[in-house]
């Protein structure tokens, strides 16, 4: 049978079975995370070849920036040389000056925290909703004052934030909402494609990232003025935060298969939500589903832990394991109130730091017949911390 080339050519260290005593049950098998697609191969010896890879400005960036919009739906699309560039661009082009506020969720990637200040400005801190790794957005509108410039919202985990009403809100109050979807490209929600229902949206190709190029970002506006702008910090004349040619190839067939493998991860998301609620009785639990009618994706499948100390039992057992089964972020909650301004607790965001577990998506993308291995293995790692 041709080799899915979505799997790994080479058995990876997590699934070898060479070693296996015979009789025991093969430990599972995921694809190998960066892919190593033959069309990615070709697409970037492509760009070797006709020298592409030693161009300012090259085809390949232009056509993977032009890809993205249309995929996307997005007028402009800036690409740069990080998630977290973008987070920085985004805040820059949007104009805010030192001591503007922006809201963020206490429980966030904690580098959007650092941007934040990094720039002078003065981060808001709120809480997630309850169960869910997603900011309350009731939160965020309490939260604001006449100093608040901007709110950051990420979708985190496949939990999508509804960003209607904060949208509307947003407009209203002359307020810059930046929509993260770094945890998830492609994915929609409230009929809108995560990236698009902000006024700035946000991509990173980091290593990590479901669409990879080692490094990586972007950012997509529908604003002309915002598009503008980044475009006039980023560029001086020289692309000052690029993507080069090389990562842009690469990523272009990963963008044709976004859909495709999207699927695959929503799958076995929904095979491990079940084996989660199976485990209630241990005190495990899913975080809340995302809105209704939305199409997550997952960079990360998260679940809770009944406790800080049995979350990092666990974690150290799947990593005894080589299961990439890990803590989620520290939460922000307890940041001092001289670098914030918070309410006294923040209940949600500190149990998430706390309690919330993660599974690597290369585990999500495994061939469907490999589930029962994984589960399995799952089921045991768990049990065994009580
Ligand atoms: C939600 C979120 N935002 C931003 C980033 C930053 O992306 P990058 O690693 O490309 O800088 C990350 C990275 O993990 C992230 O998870």
């Amino acid at each position: 049978m041709p080799q899915d080339p979505a799997l790994p050519t080479e058995p990876s260290p997590e699934g070898s079975s060479s070693d296996q005593p015979p009789g025991e049950p093969l430990p599972p098998r995921w694809p190998d995370w960066p892919p190593n697609w033959p069309e990615i191969q070709k697409s970037v010896a492509s760009v070797l070849r006709d020298g592409q890879w030693g161009h300012y400005h090259a085809k390949v960036t232009r056509r993977l920036t032009e890809q993205i919009a249309e995929q996307f739906g997005s007028p402009h699309v800036q690409l740069c040389c990080s998630g977290t560039a973008a987070i920085e661009l985004s805040l820059r082009a949007a104009g805010l000056k030192a001591g503007d506020e922006v809201i963020l969720a206490a429980f966030d990637f904690p580098g959007n925290l650092r941007t934040i200040e990094l720039l002078g400005l003065r981060p808001v801190l709120v809480d997630c909703q309850a169960d869910s790794a997603s900011i309350d957005c009731q939160e965020v509108m309490r939260a604001a004052s006449v100093h608040t410039r901007a709110v950051i919202v990420s979708h985190l985990y496949g939990t999508m934030v509804d960003l209607t009403e904060l949208r509307a809100w947003a407009d209203d109050q002359d307020i810059i909402l930046v929509e993260d979807a770094c945890h998830c490209p492609g994915a929609t929600v409230a009929g809108k494609v995560a990236a698009t229902a902000g006024h700035v949206g946000v991509l990173s190709f980091g290593g990590s990232k479901t669409l990879t190029s080692g490094n990586g970002g972007a950012i997509l506006t529908a604003d002309p003025r915002l598009a503008q702008r980044a475009q006039m910090i980023a560029h001086r004349p020289s692309d000052a935060t690029p993507l080069s040619a090389l990562q842009a190839a690469a990523l272009l067939p990963q963008l044709t298969r976004l859909d495709e493998q999207a699927t695959r991860r929503r799958q076995a998301a929904a095979q491990l939500t079940q084996l989660i609620d199976s485990l209630a009785a241990q005190g495990f639990a899913n975080l809340r589903p995302a809105a209704a009618g939305s199409q997550p994706d997952y960079y990360k499948f998260a679940f809770l832990a009944p406790s800080e100390t049995v979350r990092n039992r666990v974690v150290a057992a799947a990593e005894a394991n080589g299961f990439p089964l890990r803590a989620a972020y520290r939460s922000s909650s307890r940041v001092s109130p001289r670098r914030c301004r918070r309410p006294e607790t923040l209940p949600h965001a500190e149990r998430l730091g706390k309690c919330l577990l993660t599974i690597d998506h290369p585990v999500l993308a495994a061939d469907p017949e490999q589930y029962q291995a994984i589960e399995t293995l799952l089921r045991q790692l768990l049990a065994a911390q009580q």
